[in-house]
This record gives C-alpha cells, sequence and structure tokens, in this order.
C-alpha cells in the first residue's frame, strides 16, 4: 500500500479562506476586526520566524496584528503589566504570548496572567479545565489543526483506536481530550510505555509527537492506518551537500508510507495548521466576546 499525502498545507490554505471570508463579513455586518496580540521576549531565531509568520498571517485575513517586541532581559513584572493592558484593549481579542520566555520569567505566571477569554492558544488552567469537562473554550491550535486533518480524511472517527505517542501539555493530553470528544477509543503513550511498537501497531490512528526525528517506524504501523506527524525535526542531511541539514517529522515516512492508508508529511502536513487555527481561534473568542454566534466551520 502506497498511503494518500494528507495535504496540510492545502487544507491550512482553504481554512485562512474561510477565515478571510468570516473576517470580511464580521466587518461588513458588525463593523468588528477580530484582533491578535503576540508578544514575544528576546531574541530567539526559531521564536523571531514563528512570530513573524503569525503577524503575517493574521494580516492576510484582513484581521488587526499587534506585534510586541521586548528585550531579552525584559522583567516578568514588565510582561504581566503588558498582558494586563492586553486583557483590558477590546481590540485585541486574542493574546499569545511565544514560549519559551527568558529565565528570569516564570512561564506559569505568564499563562496564568492572560484572560482565559483571550487564551487563543488554550495555555489557561482555566480552558484546559473545559476543554476536559466538554464545555466550549478556546482548543490548542496544533491538536485542532491534527482533528480537522483526521475529519477531513477518515470522516466519523467514531470507534477508532488512537494512540498518541507523546504526553505534552502543548499536543498529547489536548489531543487526547478532542480525540476522545470524537468518540475514539484512546491511548495516550510515552517514552516509557512498554511495547511502544506493539502499542503502536493496535492503532487505526497514530499521533506522533514526541519530538524524536524519524523513532516510529514502518512496522509500527497497523497497514490501514492513518498516521498524523506533529514533530519537526532538523537533522543533518549530508547527501545535500557538506553542513546541509533537513525537516523530518517523527515518523520514518517512506517507510510508513508502504503500511498506511494516508500520512501527514513533514514539511507540509500539521505545520502549517496550527497558525490557520489561532486565526479561526482569535475570530471565534471575538464573536463571543461581542454576542455573536461564531461559525460553525472554524471550531471543533
Ligand atoms: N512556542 C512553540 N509553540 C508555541 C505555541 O503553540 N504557542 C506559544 N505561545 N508558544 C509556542
Amino acid at each position: 500500500m502506497t498511503a494518500t499525502r494528507i495535504d496540510g498545507k492545502s487544507f491550512a490554505a482553504g481554512l485562512r479562506e474561510r477565515i478571510a471570508s468570516h473576517v470580511a463579513s464580521l466587518k461588513a455586518d458588525h463593523g468588528l476586526v477580530p484582533g491578535l496580540a503576540v508578544v514575544i521576549v528576546g531574541e530567539d531565531p526559531a521564536s523571531q520566524v514563528y512570530v513573524r509568520n503569525k503577524a503575517k498571517q493574521t494580516e492576510e485575513v484582513g484581521m488587526a496584528s499587534f506585534k510586541h517586541e521586548l528585550p531579552a532581559d525584559t522583567s516578568e513584572a514588565d510582561l504581566l503589566a503588558l498582558i494586563d493592558k492586553l486583557n483590558n484593549d477590546p481590540a485585541v481579542h486574542g493574546i499569545l504570548v511565544q514560549m519559551p520566555v527568558p529565565d528570569q520569567i516564570n512561564p506559569k505566571a505568564v499563562i496564568n496572567a492572560i484572560e482565559p477569554a483571550k487564551d487563543v492558544d488554550c495555555f489557561t488552567p482555566v480552558n484546559v479545565g473545559k476543554l476536559t469537562i466538554g464545555d466550549p473554550a478556546p482548543v490548542s491550535c496544533t491538536p485542532l489543526g491534527c482533528l480537522m486533518l483526521l475529519r477531513d480524511s477518515l470522516g466519523d472517527l467514531t470507534g477508532k483506536h488512537a494512540v498518541i505517542i507523546g504526553r505534552s501539555n502543548l499536543v498529547g493530553k489536548p489531543m487526547a481530550q478532542l480525540l476522545l470528544r470524537d468518540n475514539c477509543t484512546v491511548t495516550i503513550a510515552h517514552s516509557r510505555t512498554a511495547d511502544l511498537p506493539g502499542v503502536c501497531r493496535q492503532a487505526d490512528i497514530v499521533v506522533a509527537a514526541v519530538g524524536r526525528a524519524e523513532m516510529v517506524k514502518g512496522d509500527w504501523i497497523k497497514p490501514g492506518a492513518t498516521v498524523i506527524d506533529v514533530g519537526i525535526n532538523r537533522i543533518d542531511a549530508p547527501e545535500r551537500g557538506e553542513g546541509k541539514t533537513r525537516l523530518v517529522g517523527d515518523v520514518a515516512f517512506e517507510e510508513a508510507s508502504e503500511k498506511a492508508a494516508a500520512i501527514t508529511p513533514v514539511p507540509g502536513g500539521v505545520g502549517p495548521m496550527t497558525i490557520a487555527c489561532l486565526l479561526a481561534n482569535t475570530v471565534t473568542a471575538m464573536c463571543l466576546a461581542n454576542g455573536i454566534e461564531p461559525p460553525r466551520d472554524l471550531t471543533a
């Protein structure tokens, strides 16, 4: 079997088009523009690239982008003061503080300071709790993107056995909650799971989110399974020339493609979905803040 490629890049482009169309209607009908504030502290090059892309895509769909670039020696108190200002700014409907933050700042203090209604990352304990009990709340962007791709690829997920490899707060745990909501039987596996390949071979759906390059091998995949690869790992690529590198996922793509029915590539799979879902969460947050029914095609 050669797996179908799940084209996250094209799905995300379609989602951004839907977002742009909702943004235009909200402006025309209500005179409202969704606003996303992105805060970055310090000069980590990877974080700077993410933040630049977030701001660019926010503007491309017609939303307002508020970028705050703070020096690496910013104090926790100054960052909390900025968050307080953004919490109280009616033009800001979503707030994202790019992680990681420098050592002098406690990330938990930062997350706890964000108004849950504006927490478009779904990092605050209030929103994590709501996700767990099934109350409406922003949904973590990467797991939401994975869920959208799975629904698009498989339709109804009821009864599927999903094995999530990785137990992070950012991906593994919220992914499990979303798949449970969609009536999957969910296993969260991790580095200490006994017979991880054997557990993985039971899966109709594999979500790999461990951050280890090509760890999931072809013979871990049940024939006909759907594989979602959240990993983005940079590895040496001497075949491309001296000092060259390339991006790979947590799944050995070629091997797994021989077994799976469908698989996300890296790059071009889950990655592009994350920012599109962030924009979708911001539109939803703006609607809820203004008593407007949020568009149904943007949320889980
Ligand atoms: N750093 C890496 N990924 C993320 C993310 O999804 N949200 C935030 N706030 N920071 C990140």
